[in-house]
């Protein structure tokens, strides 16, 4: 019951079906043993089909899933040691904290010494003692979250799955909750499959990020990866914000391929870029990983400012480009700044090493 050395979980083509509708396509996933992956992205995407579908709770149309290297498919739900926490995961109203708690262990028939041990230790995981003889009710949002995530671990299951568990948490008692699960997590080794839409709770808990649509993954990278280095113009756009500019490939210049914009301008794309000449693409920069000033700048785009908008500690600005569309820039805002002010001709150019990326269309 001891074993704090995570276990493999291994997806091998899943697909599911709801008659002619394909909510979960082919799905190829490894994780490894103590890993935290996300599976991220809109809603009806398929993620919680694919949580049930490991869980055992959904069997699947097509594909095999393995714990270790074996196949699990044929276990129900309650032989496969598998840990659920839902959104709005119930523990049970009549028992106390400490009987939430133990009721796996009293299910599996764990000797009562051991029990109390075990419970014990729970509490003391989630910082729950004082609470062991309290109901429920008589718990706030999160504090009843933590407990039926210590209820969960307190079986010692092979695969945590939390599908949206802080979604009806408030803003920063999700924060703590998110700090919390991945201690947790590192702290036990265990190997957890977290489903969000939440970019942020993805990109900050999670050791790789699957970005799913449609029932696919559309790539499943470091966060630092999905965010600087997307794949496609949909991780690109659903993880951060981007300014989108519709444009026609050029030339290899140097280490870059030349993209003339729609509204005019000729840039340069960062490094790597292999587009054939002609095709018609999709250039993406994010707003913060831009720079803005008044006189000339290499490989920028010129505009005028349309609105200002400070925002703490980043101050946004609206700028007019070329063909009527518009691109927003990010600036980070220091003590004593000005702004540049509305009707300003700008440059704004990428910062390195940022650069410009395009997708095909
Ligand atoms: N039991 C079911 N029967 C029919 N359709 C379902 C069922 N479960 C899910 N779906 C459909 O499959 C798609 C994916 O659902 P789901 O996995 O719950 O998405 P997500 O968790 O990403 O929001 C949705 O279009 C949903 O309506
Ligand atoms: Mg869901």
């Amino acid at each position: 019951m001891e074993s704090r050395r995570g276990h493999e979980l291994h997806l091998a083509g899943i697909t599911q079906r709801f008659g002619d509708y394909v909510a979960v396509r082919d799905i190829d996933l490894k994780i490894g043993a103590g890993e935290l992956v996300a599976l991220l992205g809109p809603s009806g995407c398929g993620k919680s089909t694919l949580l049930r579908i490991i869980s055992g709770f959904m069997p699947q149309t097509e594909g095999k899933v393995f714990f270790d290297g074996e196949a699990v498919d044929h276990l129900p739900p309650n032989k496969r040691g598998v840990g659920i926490v839902f959104q709005n995961y119930a523990l049970f109203p009549h028992m106390t904290i400490r009987q939430n708690i133990a009721y796996g262990l009293e299910v599996q028939r764990v000797p009562a010494a051991r029990l109390k041990t075990r419970v014990d230790e729970m509490l003391d995981l989630v910082h729950m003692g004082e609470f062991a003889e309290r109901y429920p009710r008589q718990l706030s949002g999160g504090q009843q979250q933590r407990i039926a995530l210590a209820r969960c671990l307190a079986v010692d299951p092979k695969i945590l799955l939390l599908d949206e568990p802080f979604g009806a948490l408030d803003k920063n008692l999700r924060l703590d909750m998110q700090i919390e699960v991945k201690r947790l997590q590192r702290e036990y080794g265990i190997t957890t499959v977290l489903v969000t839409h939440d970019q942020e709770e993805a990109l900050s808990m999670a050791d790789r990020v699957a970005v799913m649509s449609r029932g696919r993954i559309e790539q499943i990278a470091s966060p630092t990866d999905i965010y600087d280095r997307p794949e496609t113009l949909f991780v690109n756009q659903f993880v951060g914000s981007t300014n989108v500019l519709p444009g026609i490939a050029g030339e290899m210049a140097g280490a870059g391929q030349q993209v003339t914009l729609a509204c005019g301008e000729r840039i340069a794309l960062a490094e790597g870029s292999r587009l054939a000449t002609g095709a018609q693409v999709q250039v993406s920069i994010r707003p913060e990983h831009l720079t803005l000033q008044t006189a000339p700048l290499d490989n920028a785009i010129t505009g005028v400012i349309k609105a200002v908008m400070p925002l703490g500690p980043q101050v946004l600005y609206d700028i007019a480009v070329g063909d009527g569309t518009d691109i927003k820039v990010s600036v980070p805002r220091k003590r004593g700044d000005e702004f540049l002010l509305s009707g300003t001709r700008i440059f704004a150019a990428p910062v390195p090493p940022a650069g410009y990326r395009a997708f095909p269309v």
